[in-house]
């Protein structure tokens, strides 16, 4: 596999601390930018990774759940509304002290800069678009606290950029395959039990969203169900997926198999 060495943790964390203290919404976790187009269409980002996380999370009451690298707090949020509780970690103070801002009033909801440290913690763990942002080295070591802090019989959800050929993006952004989450996550114990492509690049629901001047709740529904319908037309012209992926831990599973 390709060192991706390249990921500047410092670089990074130093960046989404800029993109927080800039927009202070959750332009600084989807499309930066200020313009009033992408403000538009991160309306629409925002709800498409709303409603596939939140039906590969399945949150319950019985719920306890680590959002990892949980920005502003949109997800932490979502999943509360349903979950026993949820703890969003971020390594950005900016990003959680506007997550605590916002939120922060709800009981069952807490943000913090330090990853929790006490094992067998969560039933769940989530994580959108964050990973696309470690290095392969920084990753093994953090699926093995992934591996600590499940619960027997937990699961992991990540959302995450992938291509069919690994890119480096930048000093601060890679996308790997599907299969190179997969050996990443197996090598720290964990199974994927399902795998499938939730969003794409270009889509034809952003394109004919751009086109509309609406953003009430039957429009962007319609539009999350143009992209489930649309992924596989023209698939030679996708650059990347946003793939869906759930694990469980081969030690800790009882009730995958
Ligand atoms: C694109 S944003 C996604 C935020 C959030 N998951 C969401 O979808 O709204 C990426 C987030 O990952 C965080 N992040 C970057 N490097 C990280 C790391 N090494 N560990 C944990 N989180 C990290 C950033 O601070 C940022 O908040």
């Amino acid at each position: 596999m390709e060192s991706t060495d390249q990921i500047d943790r410092q670089k990074v964390i130093a960046e989404f601390d800029r993109r927080a203290s800039v927009h202070g919404n959750m332009n600084a976790v989807l499309d930066a930018g200020t313009t009033e187009e992408i403000s538009r269409l991160n309306i629409l980002r925002d709800e498409m990774t709303r409603r596939s996380l939140m039906k590969l999370l399945k949150p319950c009451k019985e719920d306890d759940i680590l959002d990892f690298g949980c920005g502003v707090g949109r997800l932490s949020h979502q999943a509360a509304k349903k979950a026993r509780s949820v703890s969003g970690f971020d390594p950005s103070s900016e990003m959680i002290r506007i997550a605590g801002e916002t939120y922060g009033a709800q009981n069952n909801l807490n943000f913090s800069a330090s990853l929790p440290e006490k094992p067998a913690s969560f039933s769940k763990i989530f994580t959108v678009w964050v990973l696309q942002h470690i290095g392969d080295q920084e990753l093994e070591t953090l699926l093995k606290d992934f591996a600590r802090l499940i619960k027997p019989g937990g699961k992991v959800v990540i959302l995450e950029q992938t291509r069919q050929w690994r890119r480096i993006l930048s000093d601060i952004h890679i996308h790997r395959t599907r299969e190179e989450y997969i050996a990443l996550f197996r090598a720290a114990g964990f199974r994927c039990v399902k795998s499938g492509q939730v969003m794409r690049i270009p889509s034809y629901a952003n394109w004919i969203y751009g086109k509309l001047g609406c953003t009430c709740k039957i429009c962007l529904k319609l539009m999350c169900f143009i992209e489930k319908i649309s992924m596989p037309y023209r698939t030679d012209r996708i650059q990347y997926h946003t793939s869906g992926m759930i694990f469980v831990h081969d030690s800790k599973s009882d009730q995958y198999d």
